[in-house]
């Protein structure tokens, strides 16, 4: 059985993963990293295929790492984000291969009392880690009406948020949002559907987990360290789920002198592949490489060469 069947996480874009690190086939002493473990789908595959000689794993979510140390207890799992992991370990160890697969496994999302779902009722949670203060339920209800404007419009790229967040700002007062259907119910009945198929919840619901996890800033904040701990030659690759996300990821690595963006055109899933699993619509894969870009054969030198003849 697939680790996919066994922990109900289908891991996005294996395939492409898989290519990403294809120059490390047949090589030793790999040293891996999977800042974001999972269920180890994308994990499991790789031991396979690379047999790196070293595992390091981080993943914040507690269950995502009681699951590790059962199923895969040759690695070392740490509970903590991989921003934690990326200043822990500066100068200490060197990778290999990086993969940050960001965003919710389906075991978050399918789970109600993870507050992370607008159709099924559990706690305005949203929390990763489920030891950290800062819940959904904390934004909703004591977050200022400026702020929450912003919290949409910036992270949900809701574009006129203003009528939703009156009325949340009107309805806490006499009734606290504690639960994720209290939430999505206002939404709907505020905003109405404007497209087939689309929750209108959708967008808020992701601003607000990006901000209770702080998704952006920690992703902002650990790839340069990620790159500083990569061997020369060493490939980071990073699955994001949402355009802010992906802007930031392909700035960073455009950015950075120390090695050059392995994929100039953004990996996206197959059309098969997201009818098979519809989570992998949004997902955008792209790879960084430590080290001097190869240079790119001139396709026009043949042709100078017989016209100088
Ligand atoms: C999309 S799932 C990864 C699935 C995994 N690749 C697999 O195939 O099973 C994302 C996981 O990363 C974790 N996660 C998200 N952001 C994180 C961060 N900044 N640091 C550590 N873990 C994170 C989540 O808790 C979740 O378990």
């Amino acid at each position: 059985m697939s680790e996919a069947n066994i922990s109900g996480h289908i891991p996005v874009l294996l395939n492409e993963v898989i290519d990403a690190f294809s120059i490390f086939k047949n090589k030793k002493s790999l040293i891996y990293f999977d800042g974001t473990f999972g269920r180890g789908g994308h994990a499991s595959r790789i031991f396979e295929l690379y047999k790196p000689e070293m595992v390091y794993a981080s993943d914040q979510d507690l269950a995502a790492v009681e699951y590790a140390k059962s199923r895969f207890p040759e690695i070392q799992i740490s509970h903590e984000n991989f921003l934690e992991f990326s200043q822990r370990n500066q100068k200490k160890i060197q990778l290999d291969m990086v993969l940050l697969d960001l965003g919710v496994s389906s075991p978050q999302l399918d789970v109600a009392e993870r507050g992370f779902s607008f159709n099924k009722d559990g706690p305005l949670d949203m929390r990763m880690n489920q030891k950290s203060d800062l819940t959904a339920m904390k934004v909703i209800n004591e977050f200022s009406e400026e702020d929450l404007v912003k919290v949409f419009k910036d992270y949900g790229e809701v574009l006129k948020p203003h009528r939703v967040v009156r009325a949340i700002v009107k309805d806490r007062v006499e009734n606290p949002f504690n639960t994720t259907l209290q939430l999505s119910g206002l939404i709907e009945r505020v905003d109405g559907w404007q497209k087939k198929g689309f929750h209108p919840a959708t967008q808020y619901f992701m601003a607000l987990r990006l901000v209770v996890n702080r998704e952006l800033q920690v992703v902002e904040d650990a790839i340069p360290l990620l790159i500083d701990l990569l061997s020369e030659g060493g490939r980071i690759v990073i699955i994001t789920f949402h355009s802010l996300e992906d802007r930031l990821v392909k700035n960073i690595f455009k950015s950075t002198k120390s090695g050059f963006l392995v994929n100039k055109k953004v990996i996206v899933p197959s059309e098969e592949e997201c009818k098979l699993n519809p989570r992998a619509r949004s997902a955008k894969l792209r790879i960084f490489q430590k080290g001097k870009e190869p240079e790119k054969p001139d396709k026009f030198a043949l042709r100078r060469a017989q016209l100088l003849k």
